[in-house]
């Protein structure tokens, strides 16, 4: 079978199944199966798999129309321009959290401690610690969140450590900025989610408590011991959690600001420590 006839019988497998995005999905499912980048699959049309790779592409795409996600199929999710390896064990980044790298930039410019708290795949912190030029220290109460991450940051060559721990309870130096995505999932909506996030990515990184805005209120102190005076701290929030996340920040905080994502939905706060 050539690779367009693949593409094709995947495409329509995937699309039978309900699967979005078939044609996409089913190309990335063979790439993975042929180990190979995607332009191949248009400069080699002719290219006829081989009885390895044929199984290969179809236990994928059988894993795929089973409800696993493609990136926990492909290992990789690309987020701010560069790839980071992803397991089960790690929530995949999202796209909305690429606001957060774009929040920082545009407010913190200068910092060279950087905090990610909550970090799964390190998405935050090594980005920022390569677009900012800066150390980062990230943390997670998950040991194999803390594994992926360091091996995201070893692979992108980002300075940036790992620290196992509950929010940033272990740490006592200072950072100039600080960010997180925390789980923000109320409990009463976890049945609410798609049925692949719900049966496949960490419950952990999901869910946020009763409300899914606790987290947020047990953070702020955390941050008024550890930031510097002027730094920031920057949340991705749930579309719900705007009111609330922004009373965590108290008499301390300047310039609390809400960002919306591009469905206009409040995606990001972000507040400046002047104690
Ligand atoms: C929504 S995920 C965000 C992951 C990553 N920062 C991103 O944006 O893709 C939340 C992360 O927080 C971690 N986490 C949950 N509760 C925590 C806690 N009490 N202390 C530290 N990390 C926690 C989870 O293990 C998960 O990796």
């Amino acid at each position: 079978m050539d690779l367009r006839t693949a593409i094709q019988q995947g495409s329509d497998i995937l699309s039978s199944a309900g699967v979005p995005d078939a044609r996409l999905t089913a190309e990335l499912l063979l790439c993975h199966a042929l180990r190979k980048e995607r332009i191949y699959l248009y400069s080699h049309p002719e290219h006829q798999l081989s009885t390895v790779e044929w199984i290969h592409y179809g236990r994928y795409l059988h894993e795929r129309t089973s409800g696993k996600p493609a990136q926990y199929i492909t290992k990789v999710q690309e987020f701010y321009g560069r790839p980071f390896r992803v397991s089960p064990a790690v929530l995949i980044p999202r796209p909305e959290t690429e606001h957060v790298v774009e929040h920082a930039l545009e407010v913190a410019q200068g910092a060279k401690r950087i905090l990610d708290i909550g970090t799964g795949s390190g998405a935050l912190a090594v980005t920022l610690a390569l677009e900012l030029n800066a150390d980062a220290v990230a943390t997670d109460i998950s040991h194999d969140a803390i594994l992926a991450a360091r091996s995201n940051a070893e692979a992108l060559h980002a300075r940036a450590g790992f620290v196992q721990c509950d929010l940033a309870s272990a740490l006592s130096t200072r950072f100039d900025l600080i960010v997180s995505n925390p789980p923000y999932i109320p409990a009463r909506e976890m049945g609410t989610l798609q049925q692949e996030v719900r049966d496949h990515e960490p419950h952990v990184a999901l869910l946020g408590g009763a409300n899914g805005t606790e987290i947020y209120h047990r953070i702020v102190p955390q941050a008024e011991r550890l930031l510097q005076p002027g730094g920031w701290l920057i949340f991705e929030i749930g579309y719900q959690g705007e009111s609330c996340v922004r009373s965590a920040f108290g008499p301390a905080w300047q310039d609390v600001t809400t960002g919306y994502d591009l469905a206009g939905w409040p995606r990001v706060v972000r507040g400046r420590y002047a104690p």
